[in-house]
């Protein structure tokens, strides 16, 4: 018999559970809200049935758009705007779990302009967001002409893969791989990282940039950084020591799907107890499980992967990736 695909719904049990998908059979997680009439699902909190009942058998209510004020906007190169933005100090704790992202868009377009963006860095304190923007495309162009505001609609937060795996780690030692715009997530990681006093590794690529563009983000202190060419046969062997000499407990892959998978043939040669994280590259459009872009077939099931969490070693084994 074929291995269980293991995933969750990122939203079960957050204040925008039940959803939309409850209405349509479409649930996730719940065998009733999949028009079943049985009950089989693994969810451990609050019965998502029960709270679409009590809801009047209506989705709560949807993640909304605002406007967020733009307190700096910096334009680096031809192909990078950093912009922060202030937000209420609740949407931005939201957004310190590593993985968050928004939409964003300029106000003056359509609501089909808008551009799923990881959190580089949430300030709680301040009510602060910071989010790296490569520019690459015309949704992105479009925000080189954004000045006082900006769109935002959040908060999301499937935006890695493997989250349980990260979220329980504490005191343990970490290999950080990240390149180009991945750099983006890979800030809001390592600061929950150093948050939990974990070692860390961090391998940094400028990838398409001209430089590094978080190292005004990281604390040199704690995180031992090393600037290379991931996807060159030298760095891959760089890589590939590392993970055989320092017993990893975790190791993050933020960047392409190819190097995803270059990583977890490593880890599964030379390290099979590592956890591992990747950032989410599917295609993600509306983030709430609607549109199918993001849809990915793993064995016999597709499954949504704005909305779940898979682990990675699995969908990159049995995954149409
Ligand atoms: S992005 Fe629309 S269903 Fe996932």
């Amino acid at each position: 018999m074929g291995r269980k695909i293991i995933y969750e719904c990122i939203d079960a049990g957050s204040d925008y559970c039940p959803c939309y998908l409850a209405e349509t059979n479409d649930c996730i997680t719940c065998s009733h809200l999949q028009g079943k009439d049985f009950c089989d699902c693994n969810w451990r909190g609050v019965c998502i049935f029960q709270e679409y009942m009590w809801n009047g058998k209506k989705a709560k209510l949807a993640r909304k758009n605002f406007m967020g004020k733009v307190l700096d906007k910096e334009v680096i190169g031809d192909n990078l705007i950093i912009f922060k933005i202030a937000v209420t100090k609740s949407f931005a704790r939201d957004l310190k779990q590593p993985g968050s992202y928004v939409f964003i868009r300029d106000p003056n377009k359509q609501e089909y302009f808008d551009i799923p963006m990881s959190i580089m860095y949430a300030d709680d304190n301040k009510g602060e967001i910071h989010i790296a923007v490569q520019i690459i495309g015309t949704k992105t162009k479009t925000l080189l002409s954004v000045e006082d505001e900006i769109n935002i609609r959040g908060p999301y937060w499937n935006g890695i893969l493997g989250l349980k795996e990260l979220k329980t780690l504490k005191n343990a030692n970490t290999l950080i791989v990240a390149r180009g715009a991945a750099l983006a997530p890979a800030v809001n990681i390592l600061k929950y990282l150093v948050r939990n006093n974990n070692k860390i590794t961090l391998l940094m690529d400028k990838g398409k940039f001209d430089n590094i563009f978080i190292d005004d983000y990281i604390d040199e202190s704690r995180i031992l950084t090393i600037d290379m060419d991931i996807m060159s046969d030298k760095g891959k062997l760089i890589i590939q020591e590392l993970i055989r000499n320092n017993n990893y407990d975790l190791c993050f892959s933020g960047g392409s799907d190819v190097q995803h998978k270059d990583i977890n043939e490593f880890l599964k040669e030379l390290s099979p107890h590592t956890r591992y994280v990747v950032t989410n590259n599917r295609q993600i459009c509306c983030g709430e499980g609607i549109c199918g872009s993001c849809s990915i077939r793993i064995g016999n099931k597709t499954l949504k992967a704005c909305k779940s969490q898979i682990e990675p070693a699995y969908m990159f084994e049995k995954g149409e990736i």
